[in-house]
């Protein structure tokens, strides 16, 4: 192994004028980990995505990719090769079918245009999206795009995988697949970095988790140890603030005049 950690960051910081979005972030994601970066909305997860791939410039602190540090100067495309990466606005071409998105993104890594095809047309059907032949991108509904960006994530067999939001907004039958996909990649010794809201997956698929709130990453370690006893949703609620796990009512909502 090169380091101990696939993903390490050093108080990694990104502000958007006063609103420090990330906060002195200091990762530990072990290599072959499935690890779960999980946060209330507007917590910071999208945030440290961009800046871990390069889609966005820290305000200070420093990244180690694969036992690599990253530099903003460079564009280390080396390491780029060993990631994929599903970004919250799914990077996707509206001009351009699923096939001719993939051949794009194959030759983008330099791969063989046969190897390209034939792992295209695996992904595809194993996504569902092996019929849609003559569709553009942008006539794809939101789960199909999503499907497609992951598609793409895999394409080149990644060491290092960064989701976020994976199985948002997909049905039940792919959210399945992709749990598959994810799992066995991640047993053949990949690593996977992702954000979901969906704790019960998370629970279920994940060796590993950090929590952040409001920019501040408070908890981070083996999913078993961080939970003990109890359930996920539990440990998430007392650590972003819910300690009484109370029900909120908006009393209003009831009032109905008969
Ligand atoms: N381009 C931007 N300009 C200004 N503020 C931003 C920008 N991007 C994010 N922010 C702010 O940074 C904070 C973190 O946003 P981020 O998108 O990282 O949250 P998140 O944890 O991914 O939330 P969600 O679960 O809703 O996806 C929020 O306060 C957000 O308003
Ligand atoms: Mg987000």
């Amino acid at each position: 192994m090169e380091t101990d950690w696939a993903i390490e960051s050093e108080n990694l910081t990104r502000a958007f004028g006063d609103v420090r979005a990330v906060d002195d972030v200091n990762l530990r994601v072990r290599w072959g980990s499935f690890y779960g970066f999980l946060g209330p909305n507007g917590a910071g997860k999208s945030t440290t995505i961009k800046m871990l791939t390069g889609l966005l410039e820290p305000t200070s602190g420093s990244m180690r990719i694969l036992g690599e540090s990253v530099r903003q100067d460079q564009e280390q495309l080396a390491i780029k090769k060993r990631i994929g990466v599903v970004p919250e606005n799914l990077g996707l071409f509206d001009n351009l079918t699923a096939r001719e998105y993939l051949t794009f993104v194959g030759r983008m890594y330099l791969m063989p245009v046969d190897t390209i095809q034939q792992r295209s047309e695996d992904l595809l059907s194993v996504l569902g999206l092996q019929d849609e032949h003559k569709k553009l991108t942008l006539e794809y509904s939101h789960g199909m795009k999503k499907k497609l960006s992951l598609a793409a994530a895999l394409l080149p067999n990644p060491d290092l995988l960064f989701l976020d939001e994976p199985f948002e907004g997909v049905d039940a039958v792919t959210s399945r697949a992709i749990r598959d996909i994810l799992s066995d990649f991640v047993a053949r010794g990949s690593t996977v970095f992702l954000t979901s809201h969906v704790l019960e997956i998370v629970e279920r698929l994940c060796t590993d988790v950090g929590i952040i709130a409001h920019g501040k990453l408070i908890e981070q370690g083996p999913l078993d140890e961080l939970k003990q006893d109890g359930s996920l949703e539990s440990l998430f609620l007392q650590r972003v603030g819910n300690h009484e796990e109370t029900r909120v009512e908006v009393s209003w909502l009831k009032d109905r005049a008969v």
